[in-house]
């Protein structure tokens, strides 16, 4: 059994909900324990202010609140739905999570950083991801790709939001990866759908077998000490 929590971000059409599926599928098949969830949702409170947020309904209290929002949504997640998975010792794979905040939500704004902390702090506490993938798709072929899919509704608040937009939000991420290497790694979603699923099964694969090893000489340190 390993613990272990991954994050997909990305902008909108990178293709994280495919990616999501076919790694669970990939962990699935080497005996893995899964669960597989999304924000802003992921749980029935945290559903709840999902619709708020996407319909629009929170857009005219401004930015912050909005910010307050996918917090109060994430630490219902966070404390329902993620830690206890992780407790019972599964992998966790997350469709975004808090560097979709500090992107959308941060970027351009003038918020203080300062308020961004406070609210990572209440919605996760200690928790952070140990992997965060982040695929990289240039706004112009994210937003088509969007447009695409969702034929049969209308946009929702953020996808209606311009391409140059889409655009910064996609440097903000590579500027997030370039911050935070150890977490974060980009993988070129404009590859085909198989050989980023193959990258990314062979990323994690490695990823789990590092932090099983780590795991192992924890437990052996501790044996040696508690003789
Ligand atoms: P969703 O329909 O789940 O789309 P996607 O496939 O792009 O994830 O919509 C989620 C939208 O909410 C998306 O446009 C990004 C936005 N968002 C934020 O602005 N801040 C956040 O913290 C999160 C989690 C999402």
């Amino acid at each position: 059994m390993t613990r272990y929590f991954i994050t997909f971000e990305g902008g909108e059409g990178s293709g994280k909900t495919t990616q999501i599926a076919r790694l669970a599928n990939h962990l699935r098949a080497e005996g893995q324990e899964v669960v597989t969830t999304r924000e802003p949702g992921g749980s029935p409170g945290a559903n709840a202010l999902r619709h708020v947020i996407l319909s629009g309904a929170a857009e005219r209290l401004g930015v912050e609140v909005e910010a307050m929002l996918f917090a109060a949504a994430r630490a219902d997640h966070v404390d329902t739905l993620i830690r206890p998975a992780l407790e019972a010792g599964k992998i966790v794979l997350c469709d975004r999570f808090h560097d979709s905040t500090r992107v959308y939500q941060f970027l351009d704004s003038d918020l203080d950083p300062g308020t961004m902390d406070a609210l990572e702090r209440a919605a996760l506490g200690d928790l952070l991801p140990n992997l965060t993938i982040i695929l990289d798709v240039p706004a112009s072929i994210g937003v088509e790709r969007a447009r695409q899919r969702r034929s049969d509704h209308s946009p929702d608040r953020f996808e209606k939001e311009d391409e140059a937009l889409h655009e910064r939000r996609r440097q903000a991420f590579l500027k997030l990866a370039e911050d935070m290497p150890e977490r974060c790694v980009v993988v070129d979603g404009t590859q085909d759908e198989e050989t980023v699923a193959e990258e990314i099964g062979a990323l994690v694969d490695d990823r789990l077998g590092a932090a099983r090893l780590e795991a192992l000489g924890q437990s052996l340190g501790a044996g040696k000490t508690g003789r």
